[in-house]
């Protein structure tokens, strides 16, 4: 190792770890030391840009909780959690979005037709479909967990200390025989990521804002099916193309209509909604 240069340093790296062979670790580390060694060799970098790398992460690792993970949101922000969504997407299946830091296990279980708006104001949504398994037929008892912002753009889980209950606008719905699901809710707004942080310095520096797409977010579970997570975004909103996190896609952006009882169907639902959202969800059997 004694006439080790910057050419021969990446290889003596690998080999000084004694990983088995052949693992997927070793893989990953192997992939990741040669990106990593050839971005270093490419862009000459400096010390003190190298020093600036540590000291972001530095302060990531710094403002980071269990509620609040920086690094989560600077996979977000630089498209890695949207391209690790993205690869693993099964082909026709619904393509995955991203989780985001609100998710809660154990959300209450609703009945279909069962309306999560409550008193809030704003346009009451039916938002109702099919889920399906890839090959076409309907998924009769899949899980549809849900949860959303609401009609400001906060998450009730960000309200806590004002009295909201952090399980208010989320549900956990089986769907029926014929696969369907359908609720009702209010329509959330745009909503930004945190820019406190060392994220929002990096998002400010590249003159780009924090603001997320509306969305609602989805988790589907069913028997023998891969789990899917996923988000539904809405034509003609704000963000729809720039959206802070990249998790906008083409297949997720549904059409929000006045409502039209004979185009839902006969579904009983706890109240009469002004408008309508249709979604089908696509699952692939699991690996
Ligand atoms: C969200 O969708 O709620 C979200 C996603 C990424 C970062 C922050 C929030
Ligand atoms: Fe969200």
């Amino acid at each position: 190792m004694r006439d080790i240069n910057q050419f021969t340093i990446t290889e003596a790296v690998k080999k000084s770890f004694r990983t088995e062979e052949g693992s997927r670790f070793e893989f990953l580390l192997h992939k990741m030391l040669d990106h990593l060694h050839d971005f270093t060799r490419e862009t000459n970098l400096t010390h003190d840009e190298w020093m600036r790398v540590l000291n972001f992460l530095y302060d990531c690792g710094k403002i980071s909780t269990p509620e609040r993970h920086e690094f989560i949101l600077l996979s977000d922000v630089i498209g890695f959690s949207a391209l690790v969504d993205m690869i693993n997407t099964r082909g026709g299946a619904t393509e995955g979005s991203n989780l985001g830091p609100f998710y809660l296990e154990n959300a209450p279980t609703k009945e279909l037709g069962a309306d999560l708006a409550g008193e809030r104001e704003g346009a009451l949504v039916v938002v109702h479909g099919i889920v399906r398994h890839i090959l076409g037929q309907p998924l009769p008892g899949a899980i549809v967990d849900t949860w959303q912002a609401d009609g400001s753009g906060t998450y009730p889980i960000q309200e806590q200390e004002r009295g909201q209950d952090k399980f208010d606008l989320r549900g956990i719905f089986k769907t029926d025989e014929q696969g369907r699901y359908y609720y009702t809710t209010v329509l959330p707004k745009p909503y930004t990521v945190p820019d406190d942080g060392p994220v929002g310095e990096l998002l400010r520096a590249g003159k780009r804002h924090n603001w997320r797409a509306p969305h609602l977010h989805f988790m589907l579970r069913a028997e023998g099916m891969r789990t899917n997570v996923t988000e539904v975004f809405f034509e003609n909103t704000q963000y729809i193309d720039n959206d802070a996190v990249f998790g906008v896609r083409k297949s997720l952006i549904g059409k929000v209509e006045p409502y039209k009882a004979d185009k839902v169907g006969d579904l009983p639902l706890e109240r009469k909604p002004d408008a309508m959202l249709h979604f089908d969800f696509v699952m692939a059997p699991a690996d």
